[in-house]
């Protein structure tokens, strides 16, 4: 008989917000009273339609797929020029920092780029996560076959864990053993915390002088008010050559539903070879989505470029507008209750602790029970994040009034 991945065996029974869902379909099961009422701030996804630029954009994108003479077939896997030179401008460029063109390459996510990046990457390279993390990280390492088995406490073997907490900012210390992959994500999902330009140097410092490289995971920075926090880890001198970037249209362009995101590899990045030699990994991973991948569609490429026009900048701005205007209301409302929160002004993220001694997963289920409200616990992300529980300020005003009334009941 054929084999199977068993290091698929080693993952815990489901991925995060998946169990989430079942848990909440389990409940409406029970209590389908509770449907009408039920208010979801667990999964970050977004609410808000489009911005007319998008639409306008891909509307005319479709009609020029339905002409002879500007029908488009595969396109490059690296994403179109008229993208990644929008991007290497605005993204880049405009806040001072150097990105080539060809140094982005378009994807379909971030979460997909995460995993398929590691394809590139040796098998033996030591990973550090911040706990808690956002789970794609550790599950894609342990589906490579880069982690021994799952402990007690939900951790793998295998993988060092860098604990952030309120003591440190959310901002992890240096580890102490040589680590070789470092997964930072700022602003942070899930805690909304943001690294400050002294941070993010100590990690590029750490990295140089390790030969280590860090993924860094950029997908909220749009949400960033504070001007002196870094948008991308390229502020920082030297990241060119131990940083990847990724980044993300989903959040900041209401793109989860239509999927359009990019890396940026840096020419300067080199990795070691078997043999004892150093290569960069701009070849590598240019062969490796030109190989596994077929590029993102004109039309959708189409819609984020219209993202970067004067009228899809200021409609960008707006759903950041409200989104964040979203997370200050749920901060005053969790804060009149009397809890503790974090996060939810440079991120559309609120990290909450929970009630003394309620577990994370118990403030789920009484969330859930007594205010049919979705909220992500806090030990779903790693076990520092126990006694915790996380708020997406994705959603309508509408229904974060709701969210806020109904804690003010608590
Ligand atoms: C989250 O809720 O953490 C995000 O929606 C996950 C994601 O972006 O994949």
């Amino acid at each position: 008989m054929f084999s199977l991945n068993s290091n698929y065996l080693k993952l815990k029974a489901g991925y995060l917000f998946p169990e989430i869902a079942r848990r909440v379909k389990e409940f409406l099961e029970a209590h389908p009273e509770a449907a009408t009422d039920l208010i979801r701030c667990g999964i970050g996804d977004v609410t808000e339609p489009l911005p007319r630029a998008v639409c306008d954009a891909m509307h005319s994108a479709v009609d020029e797929m339905g002409i002879r003479e500007t029908f488009r077939g595969y396109g490059p896997e690296q994403g179109y020029d008229f993208l990644r030179k929008l991007i290497a401008k605005h993204d880049y460029q405009f806040r001072g920092v150097t990105v080539a063109e060809d140094e982005i390459f378009i994807s379909d996510g971030s979460k997909c780029d995460g995993a398929n990046i590691l394809d590139i990457l040796g098998k033996n390279n030591r990973i550090a996560v911040m706990d808690p993390v956002y789970p794609v990280y550790v599950d894609t390492n342990v589906m490579a076959g880069r982690t021994g088995n799952m402990q007690d406490d939900g951790s793998y073997e295998g993988i060092t864990y860098l604990e952030c907490n309120h003591e440190n900012g959310f901002v992890p210390s240096l580890p102490q053993e040589k680590v070789d992959i470092i997964y930072l994500c700022y602003p942070n999902n899930p805690t909304g915390a943001v690294a400050s330009r002294e941070a993010l140097t100590r990690w590029v410092e750490y990295a140089r002088s390790h030969h280590s490289l860090i993924l860094f995971d950029a997908a909220y920075e749009a949400f960033i008010q504070d001007p002196d926090i870094p948008h991308s880890i390229y502020e920082i001198p030297g990241a060119r050559e131990c940083a990847l970037e990724l980044r993300s249209f989903s959040k900041k362009g209401g793109f989860t539903g239509v999927r359009c995101a990019f890396t940026v590899v840096p020419k300067e990045l080199l990795a070691r070879t078997a043999q004892g030699g150093q290569a960069s990994l701009h070849p590598l991973w240019n062969r490796r989505m030109t190989t596994a991948f077929n590029g993102v569609s004109y039309i959708t490429q189409r819609g984020a470029a219209a993202l970067y026009s004067e009228e899809g900048q200021a409609q960008v701005q707006s759903l950041i507008t409200h989104y964040m205007g979203n997370a200050a209301l749920l901060r005053e409302a969790v804060i009149a209750a009397g809890l503790t929160v974090y996060g939810g002004t440079n991120a559309p993220y609120l990290w909450v602790q929970s009630p003394l001694g309620e577990k994370s997963w118990e403030t789920f289920d009484r969330m859930l029970h007594d205010h049919h409200i979705v909220v992500t616990p806090g030990s779903g992300f790693g076990s520092a994040g126990e006694g915790y529980f996380r708020i997406s300020a994705f959603n309508s005003r509408d229904n974060v009034l709701e969210v806020a009334k109904r804690l003010s009941l608590r």
